[in-house]
């Protein structure tokens, strides 16, 4: 059976291309989504991605996701800074994650130099821009392959 990963992108991601293009740069949601699915193609797994503003929604998705997907790769976005709620979810799903961020939130403001989401995820990827998600979407597929 192909493994089945869970992307979800959280608060203001929808808005990337237009967003700070110098902090997140210049490509589309839908770009960095298209370079996910083409690189899911490559190394054999389906992919399910989510957009959302909203920190219940995400905290819902998280909870559905035990039985139905192998992995999840994540961008918090401002909730990582924030959010004991998706953190909690992360942890009580128990599934293998991946965290990741387009800029490197430890050389930027210090409200962001904290990840609540951090101590519960199998990594973090932060820095490369869009290919921070690629880097990430890598690193669980080897994860998957190697189980
Ligand atoms: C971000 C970093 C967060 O601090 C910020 O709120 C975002 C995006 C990143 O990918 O660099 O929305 O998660």
């Amino acid at each position: 059976m192909m493994k089945k990963i869970l992307v979800i992108h959280g608060p203001n991601l929808d808005l990337l291309g237009q967003r700070e293009p110098s902090i997140y740069g210049r490509k589309t949601l839908k770009e960095i989504n298209d370079e996910l699915k083409r690189l899911a193609r490559k190394r054999r797994v389906a992919l399910k991605i989510v957009q959302s503003n909203h920190e219940g929604e995400i905290v819902d998705s998280i909870g559905k996701s035990r039985n139905k997907f192998d992995a999840l790769l994540i961008n918090p976005a401002a909730y990582t800074h924030t959010s004991v709620a998706i953190r909690d979810a992360i942890a009580a799903s128990g599934i293998l994650t991946v965290e990741v961020h387009l800029s490197n939130i430890y050389s930027r403001e210090k409200f962001r130099q904290k990840s609540l989401i951090s101590p519960v995820v199998k990594g973090t990827i932060l820095g490369f821009g869009y290919k921070s998600y690629l880097l990430g979407l890598e690193a669980l597929v080897d994860l998957l392959d190697a189980k």
